[in-house]
């Protein structure tokens, strides 16, 4: 079976932490959207990691890693990657299967990230500039690059229509600032490089594992209202990162689907455009994005911050057929005296628990409930029961509002400082 480990939110949950800390239970861990837009953190032995292609589980030595079919990779973002964790993973090579149908992010594809977002002005969608929305683009075009095409003889022919098309656009959108030649050698590097590793069919690779009965988790990136189909659209990234997207991402059927643990952090963070209900653009917002350090681990840039909003992650564990919660950055919030969360949405004066079809065009103010905070000093190590009482009713507010149970909850960046319940 296939568990799923997803966010809920807008990205940036902490699923990088909790799949490695769920890793020991699995054999397989895989991902099966998204590309180098993610950046997940891993905090452990006082080492930092921050993993953009590279599914969570590679600093577990037992555990093989696959980067699906449904993924976006960048040769030369993929090969920085990698020379970030050799020295730990020193055997990655073993360890790391990449599908040969994983579609190539190429340079003139970043390029177009950057035209097409300069084209758009205030309405950008502030995306991270590697290329997702033009790779993924050019894939359900029909006309998309696969790492499998790298070993065939055509590949450099192929390539080079591709880059003239998307020259022909780039200079539509009246973009200029770019060096072609400079990234091209990079990247026709880094693809050498990519030749080197266990280029696979990979849609076998996880049907074989799944008669062995071996155990797959699937890691999504991004967040669930950042779906292309369920999000905030057009503010939203270009790819399912729903639960949905395990079966097509890795080439299984929805049988195959066991557990799927939703993430989400216990206030609410954004980075890019669009709308977010919650957001604090205030003294109170800008001390969550200290204290939770709340800056892009790709990108650097300010993520902004608000309440956590329960209409939505109600919605996103629907959409998701959510088992069990996990709560992040409970801690973040410590010491604070009094915190809210979002239980309804007023909208033309008439109240709903529904994220309306266009949340883009709606007016919406949140209707909030308020708790009593708890101490700055509170601790995990001693159990769930021995936490402030005002900790534990918050918990049990969100479990009964949401109808599932919050399984894990992490209070620090480290493996340790997480407790499953
Ligand atoms: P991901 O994209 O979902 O993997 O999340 P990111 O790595 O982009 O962002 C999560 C950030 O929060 C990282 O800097 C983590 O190290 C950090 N983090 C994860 N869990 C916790 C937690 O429980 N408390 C605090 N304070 N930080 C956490
Ligand atoms: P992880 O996996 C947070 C956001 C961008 C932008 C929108 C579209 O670390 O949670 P894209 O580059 O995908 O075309 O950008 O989506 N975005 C993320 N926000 N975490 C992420 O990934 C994100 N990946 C994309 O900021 O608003
Ligand atoms: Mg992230």
């Amino acid at each position: 079976m296939i568990d799923v480990i997803l966010g809920l939110q807008w990205g940036d949950e902490g699923k990088g932490k909790i799949a490695d800390y769920l890793t020991p239970n699995y054999q397989v861990v895989a991902r099966f959207q998204g590309g180098p837009n993610a950046g997940h953190s891993l905090e452990f032995e006082g080492k930092k990691f921050v993993l953009n292609t590279i599914p969570s589980g590679i600093f577990r030595k037992e555990t093989i890693n696959l980067i699906g079919n449904g993924v976006v990779i960048d040769p030369v973002r993929l090969r920085e990657e990698i020379g970030r964790i050799i020295n730990e993973c020193p055997d990655y090579k073993d360890r790391l299967l990449i599908s040969q149908k994983a579609h190539l992010i190429l340079p003139t594809h970043r390029i177009l990230d950057a035209a097409s977002e300069n084209a758009k002005g205030d309405a950008k969608i502030g995306s991270t500039l590697r290329g997702i929305g033009p790779t993924y683009r050019d894939k359900i075009g029909r006309s998309g690059l696969r790492v499998g095409d790298i070993l065939e003889a055509d590949f450099n022919e192929r390539y080079r229509k591709t880059v003239e098309d998307h020259l022909k656009q780039i200079e539509f959108l009246g973009f200029s600032d770019f060096d072609l030649a400079k990234e091209e050698e990079l990247f026709f590097s880094a693809l050498e490089f990519l030749k080197t590793h266990q280029l696979i069919n990979s849609e076998y690779f996880i049907h074989q594992c799944i008669q062995e009965g071996k155990k797959i988790l699937a890691e999504g990136a991004q967040g669930s209202m950042l779906d292309v189909e369920f999000g905030t659209y057009p503010f939203v990234t270009s790819s399912n990162t729903l639960t949905g997207g395990v079966c097509t991402g890795l080439g299984v059927a929805p049988k195959y689907i066991g557990k799927v643990y939703g993430i989400f952090k216990a206030y609410c963070t954004r980075v890019g455009s669009g709308p977010f209900p919650t957001e604090l653009d205030n003294e109170l917002g800008e001390f969550l994005r200290q204290k939770g350090n709340e800056f892009g681990a790709t990108t650097g840039r300010k993520r902004r911050t608000g309440w956590l909003d329960l209409v939505a992650l109600k919605y996103t564990c629907m959409l998701n057929g959510v088992d069990e919660l996990i709560m992040m950055k409970g801690d973040v919030l410590n010491g604070l005296e009094s915190i809210s969360a979002a239980t309804a949405y007023t909208i033309n004066g008439n109240n709903t628990d529904q994220v309306p079809a266009n949340l883009c065009s709606a007016d919406i103010t949140p209707v909030y409930n308020d708790f009593e905070g708890w101490s700055e000093d509170i601790q995990l190590h001693g159990g769930f029961e021995k936490m402030d009482q005002s900790f534990q009713d918050y918990v049990a507010f969100v479990e009964s509002y949401i109808g599932a149970k919050i399984g894990v909850i992490s209070m620090g960046p480290g493996r340790d400082e997480t407790l499953t319940r």
